[in-house]
């Protein structure tokens, strides 16, 4: 190195130099804070994985000093919590603590706690480690860095970011917990306008917030999506999982596709949410999805009982039936009178006189309440027979719910989407019942014919299919193994083919469409060891997604002879027929050749469902049929007007 000894200046330079590298190397060397120790500014403590690191900052073109904690081996300063996001220190010496009372603190010059973790403790003897997940974690000496066991963690204290396995709690009791706020500018971490957080009425949604007004809403949740995010965007909100502890407690908890991934969420000062991912190419974030991002996503921007659609030059639209409250503002482009009805109900004096007009591919609109019902009907029944009730549905993971305010936020997607029954006054619902009929009896005959040939024929080829179905199988081992060669399925996120879905409005059943990759990484590219068995269209693998739901995937040979159309008209089928004693059909994945179907996974269900696939189907036809049947019966009775069956999956 050339080190001259005999230049004292260079030899006590040198030295200098070899400390504070001992030194940081010693305070890199370990991933937590003991009893009585302190980190001084200039000090860090990162985690075992080098994947995140605490210590004194400064953000942005700020000169105050704050305790924070941010990822290790990001070369862009990416904080992800603050201590004294509201006490900042400007002078020099500080340090972070446990104090004699067990809790974690910062001191100032004169040992005065600017911050203070304030759990109440009974040992005073606390160890607080920082997690490869971005927790840090207080707990006492005999159960550190266990999250279970914790005196305090940043995770239940969280800042501005959501980070994948933190847990989101909510209470339905309670309502909406604000778990995030934004800081209030890039350069000051204290508490801003925007909050982030979950609002479990109904069926839970994300929301984020300006002061106590809404500002964006994700839908409601459907035990596997939140369905109110446009069909291009869903990939990026699979992962998130719900579990229920019981009394109504509930937390929502994100796991990346890949784990190698580094991904988080944050609320940011401007008030966009944002969903982020490291891309170490080019040494920055990426932005995965942002929130509210078009005009339709801002709250309630075209007032009650009107529907937003983006791509419409007017944006706003009374829904049919109503009309705008202020016409000539609502002509300008001041939509925040919203729409009014034309013909108003008649509820209290005559039940029968009212009808639902079907809206289909929407966000359903926001403060709904969730209504014990078994099926549709069931679920049309509780809005009748409740005359302030101005809307209704029944979707498959959320059960039925009422809408008993005025109808705010509803946006109509272009694909996607739930379908939303309003009610009207029976003089403005009406002309389409005739056609409503012809599909009923169209879609009977059909099935039934349908349902007559199938059996015929698996009856008369009983002995031929089931030599066939031996030979496939071989056949089906070999393409598998030609498919994983031949294909790469990648995971990144790198263009709008990647989560390309297809569908128009309401042409499909009301299922989330997944996407081929999703489907390859959950069954791990539809690994032999993943294989269940043998459908009657084609194999069976079992999966899981990200987030732990466990799927079987009936995967369609593309000899089975099953065309887009039928195979979109089984999906109908099943979705209609969801029935607690059968497997839950979670969606279809649509995607070029192949074409897949979802279940729940259930271990001790027999596999019958499976192998038998096309008896199923008959069943589910003769069932179909059946329904429509008695449905046809009991509309002629009470709703003759009634448009239920002119939902567009017809
Ligand atoms: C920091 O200050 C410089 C000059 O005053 C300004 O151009 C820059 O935008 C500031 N950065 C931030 C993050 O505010
Ligand atoms: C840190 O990042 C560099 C590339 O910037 C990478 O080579 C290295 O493996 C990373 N280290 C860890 C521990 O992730
Ligand atoms: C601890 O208590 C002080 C005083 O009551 C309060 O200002 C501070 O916000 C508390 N800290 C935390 C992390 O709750
Ligand atoms: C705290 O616990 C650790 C580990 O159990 C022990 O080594 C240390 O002596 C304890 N400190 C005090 C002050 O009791
Ligand atoms: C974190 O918050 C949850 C829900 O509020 C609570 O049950 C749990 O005890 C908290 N954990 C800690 C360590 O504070
Ligand atoms: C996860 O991502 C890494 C890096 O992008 C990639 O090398 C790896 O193959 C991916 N893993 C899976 C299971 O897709
Ligand atoms: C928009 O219309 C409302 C009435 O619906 C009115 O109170 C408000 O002043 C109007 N705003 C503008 C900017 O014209
Ligand atoms: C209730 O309304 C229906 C449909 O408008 C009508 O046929 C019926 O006569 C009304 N019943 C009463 C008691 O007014
Ligand atoms: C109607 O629905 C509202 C809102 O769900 C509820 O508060 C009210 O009790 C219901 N009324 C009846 C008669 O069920």
């Amino acid at each position: 190195m050339g080190i001259s000894y005999r230049n004292p200046l260079r030899v006590y330079l040198c030295t200098l130099l070899f400390i504070s590298y001992t030194h940081s190397f010693f305070s890199h060397a370990d991933n937590r804070i003991t009893q009585g120790q302190t980190i001084r500014d200039g000090e860090t403590i990162i985690s075992s994985g080098q994947k995140f690191e605490l210590g004194f900052f400064s953000p942005g073109n700020s000169t105050l000093r704050y305790v924070g904690i941010w990822y290790h081996n990001i070369s862009v300063q990416s904080v992800i919590w603050v201590a004294n996001r509201e006490n900042p220190i400007s002078t020099t010496a500080r340090v972070l603590t446990i104090t004699s009372n067990g809790n974690l603190a910062v001191l100032d010059e004169n040992a005065n706690s600017v911050w203070s973790t304030n759990a109440s403790i009974v040992s005073k003897n606390s160890t607080a480690v920082l997690m490869d997940t971005g927790n840090l974690i207080l707990s006492s000496s005999d159960s550190v860095g266990d999250p279970n066991n914790a005196l305090w963690q940043t995770f239940n204290d969280t800042a501005d970011t959501y980070l994948p396995e933190m847990r989101v709690y909510m209470n339905v009791q309670e309502g909406e917990n604000r778990a995030f706020t934004s800081w209030k500018s890039e350069n000051d971490p204290s508490s801003g306008r925007y909050s982030m957080g979950i609002d479990p009425r109904g069926s839970p949604q994300i929301v984020i917030w300006e002061g106590q007004n809404r500002r964006w809403r994700s839908g409601h949740w459907n035990g596997l999506i939140f369905t109110g995010i446009p069909n291009t965007r869903t990939l990026y909100f699979y992962g998130f999982r719900l579990t229920n502890e019981g009394d109504g407690n509930m937390y929502f908890t994100y796991t990346t596709l890949n784990s190698s991934h580094i991904v988080r969420f944050w609320i940011r000062w401007d008030g966009i949410g944002e969903q982020l991912i490291w891309d170490e190419g080019k040494k920055d974030w990426g932005l995965l999805q942002s929130q509210p991002s078009n005009t339709c996503d801002v709250y309630d921007i075209c007032g009650t009982f009107a529907e937003c659609i983006s791509t419409d030059s007017r944006i706003c639209t009374c829904i049919e039936g109503f009309e705008p409250k202020y016409t000539d503002q609502w002509n300008k482009g001041n939509w925040s009178g919203g729409c009014v009805r034309r013909t108003p109900l008649q509820c209290e004096k005559n039940s029968s006189s009212d009808g639902f007009l079907v809206v289909g591919g929407v966000k359903l609109p926001d403060y709904a309440d969730t209504v014990v019902a078994e099926n549709t009907n069931e679920c049309e029944d509780e809005c009748l027979n409740n005359c302030s009730c101005n809307a209704y549905t029944f979707v498959s993971g959320m059960g039925c719910m009422i809408w008993s305010g005025d109808l705010i936020d509803i946006e109509q997607f272009s694909s996607g989407g739930k379908t939303l029954y309003i009610r009207l006054a029976r003089s403005e619902l009406g002309g389409k019942r005739k056609i409503s009929n012809l599909a009923i009896i169209v879609i009977v005959v059909s099935g039934t014919i349908f349902l007559g040939i199938s059996i015929w024929l698996l009856w008369r080829f009983r002995a031929k299919l089931k030599a066939f179905s031996s030979s496939w199988r071989k056949r089906e081992d070999n393409l598998q193994l030609n498919a994983s060669k031949s294909r790469e399925f990648s995971t990144d996120f790198s263009g709008p083919d990647d989560f390309f879905i297809e569908g128009k409005p309401g042409d499909g059943p009301e299922l989330p469409l997944f996407n081929f990759n999703l489907v390859a990484v959950a069954t791990n590219n539809f690994a032999n060891e993943n294989r269940l068995g043998q459908g009657g269209f084609g194999p069976v693998y079992k999966g899981t997604l990200p987030g732990g739901q466990e799927i079987a995937v009936k995967r369609l040979s593309r000899c089975s002879g099953q065309g887009l159309q039928e195979f979109k008209n089984e999906i109908i089928l099943i979705a209609k027929l969801q029935h607690r004693n059968l497997v839950r059909l979670l969606g279809c994945c649509i995607e070029g050749e192949e074409k897949m179907l979802l279940y729940e996974y259930m271990p001790n269900k027999s596999l019958d469902f499976f192998l038998f696939g096309l008896f199923v189907f008959s069943y589910l036809i003769t069932t179909f049929a059946f329904y429509l049947l008695s449905n046809l019966y009991k509309h002629e009775q009470r709703k003759p007007n009634s448009q239920l069956f002119m939902t567009s999956s017809y």
